[in-house]
């Protein structure tokens, strides 16, 4: 089949790379000529495990190629896929729809012929009427087909997503949509993949549903990590026996930050926006909402106390930018909420990530660019990781016990072996789990290195003391008294 992706982002290219791996002649067209032009030449534009390989040899083979225009409609596309973004409104938490109905009027005054139009973009329930409204007007004499097709790939993980998905949704209210669309998905289907048709309302509204339900889940974790700390337990130990359930399931149960990317918050923004101009009220998504929110100040407010002294001349290094791993977004990265609240309290910060950096430094202000985390942790008071990057696992807990100027890790994944730390004189703050004391014999306090000592820390510091004196050592601090600390994606 011929295809055409109009947006040629994140979803874009990722579902036009893959298309074409399955045997459809596709062309990705963007307004953005500069990207056009890297992707002809073979630039990648974003980072995405596989992404380069599969396109590089798609467009080998011709199956696969980028337009700035959509001059190619009218030459035998089955189907027209609408991948443009949309953003938070400027005005209210509704979604923007502006790209994707200017698509739609563009789409309608190029076709000379009828055609399926898809819309993968995420958008609320009733935008496919609207589309189909905007094209109707546009060109009378035309008969546009319009169907829903989210998209639920993860970025990171998008083309094992794409290539094997949970399930397609489609949402068709004619038969021309509904046969193109299950001829585009055959080489899937026939693999056993399963395909969900749906009305288009139902289409659109399942996206939303889902990735509400995901971000509940990541805010349910993470205020039980905080319950965790508050008595005593492993927030790791209680999510592995929840999961085991399979009605409840393992994913999305990992205690952190709290959540971010260009998804999640601003679909439950819109949903939560749809609900409102419905009369409906969605209080579980709304507290979600609100516990992600809280968690942002609770996270900034533990890496300023786990400094352990004032703010002055103190410095911190981010490692990680990017909401979550094996991607460069940094789009609503819990990162930045913090680095703005320690930048605020008055700490200099050092950041690394290893993709993030690009979009990063067009955004950050006053940070220092850092080409490795070692070099962001050498002279720092406090290590934070904010980001689970696979790379972070192998940071010898020697090596940077000798550069940071003082051994403090605040671990917002729990990636890192605490052990490790902990032995190299360490004091180590994680996400629903005990604080980690240094062990008595560490390098760090053989050398009169420095034990907490703020209020925040009582338990922290008396553990610490008598760690010393009886060698019996360890986590016996019972982490913070308050506040939260998140769950991520
Ligand atoms: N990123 C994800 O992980 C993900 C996953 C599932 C669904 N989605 C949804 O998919 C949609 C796209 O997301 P994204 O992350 O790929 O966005 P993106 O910002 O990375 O890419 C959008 C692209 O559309 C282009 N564009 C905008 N208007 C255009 C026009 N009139 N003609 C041609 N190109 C145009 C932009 O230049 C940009 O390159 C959004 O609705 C998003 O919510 C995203």
């Amino acid at each position: 089949m011929k295809l055409m992706i109009v947006g040629s982002g994140y979803v874009g290219l990722v579902a036009g790379a893959c298309f074409s791996e399955l045997g459809h002649d596709v062309v990705c067209v963007d307004r953005d000529a500069g990207k056009i032009e890297r992707l002809r030449a073979g630039i990648v534009p974003i980072f995405e495990p596989g992404l380069e390989a599969l396109m590089l040899a798609n467009t080998a083979i011709g199956r696969l190629t980028f337009a700035n225009d959509l001059g190619g409609l009218n030459n035998g596309v089955d189907a027209v896929f609408i991948a443009v973004g949309t953003p938070p409104s400027s005005i209210d938490q509704s979604a923007d729809l502006s790209m994707v109905f200017a698509v739609a009027r563009d789409v309608a005054r190029a076709a000379t012929s009828d055609l399926v139009i898809v819309t993968k973009s995420t958008v609320p329930v009733g935008t496919g009427d609207e589309i189909a409204r905007i094209m109707r007007s546009t060109a009378p004499k035309l008969r546009f087909c319009v169907a829903s097709n989210p998209e639920f790939l993860r970025e990171g993980n998008a083309i094992k997503d794409f290539m094997a998905p949970d399930r397609i949704v489609i949402g068709v209210e004619d038969d021309p949509a509904r046969v193109a669309l299950e001829r585009v998905y055959a080489p899937l289907t026939e693999r056993g993949r399963p395909l969900v048709s749906t009305s288009r309302r139902a289409a659109e509204l399942v996206k939303y549903a889902s990735n509400c339900f995901l971000a509940t889940k990541i805010s349910f974790i993470n205020e039980l990590a905080d319950l965790c700390e508050a008595v005593g337990t492993d927030i790791e130990e209680v999510a592995g026996g929840m999961g085991l359930d399979r009605r409840i399931g393992s994913t999305f149960l990992q205690a952190g930050p709290g959540y971010g990317g260009s998804c999640f918050p601003k679909d439950c923004d819109a949903m939560l926006a749809t609900a409102k101009t419905n009369g409906v009220t969605l209080s579980v998504v709304s507290s979600a909402v609100a516990a992600n929110e809280a968690r942002k100040d609770a996270i900034a407010s533990r890496v300023i106390r786990a400094l352990d002294c004032g703010t002055e001349d103190n410095v911190v290094a981010v490692l990680g930018l990017t909401f979550k791993a094996d991607t460069d977004d940094v789009r609503q990265t819990p990162a930045f909420p913090l680095i703005h609240a320690l930048k605020q309290a008055g700490i200099s910060v050092r950041v690394f990530d290893p993709q993030g950096m690009g979009h990063a430094r067009k955004i950050l202000t006053d940070v220092e660019f850092c080409h490795s985390a070692l070099e962001a942790c050498s002279g720092a008071d406090c290590a934070v990781i904010t980001t689970e990057w696979q790379e972070f696992c192998a940071l010898d807990a020697r090596t940077l016990a000798r550069a940071m100027r003082r051994q403090r890790i605040v671990d917002l994944r729990n990636l890192l072996d605490h052990e490790n730390f902990v032995r190299e004189g360490f004091v180590v703050h994680s996400v629903g789990r005990p604080t980690r004391l240094p062990d008595q014999a560490a390098p760090g306090l053989r050398d009169g290195g420095s034990a907490p000592a703020s209020a925040d820390w009582e338990d922290v510091s008396l553990a610490l003391s008598s760690n010393v004196e009886s060698g019996d050592v360890v986590a016996r601090g019972r982490a913070f008294s308050s506040g939260a600390y998140g769950a991520a994606p």
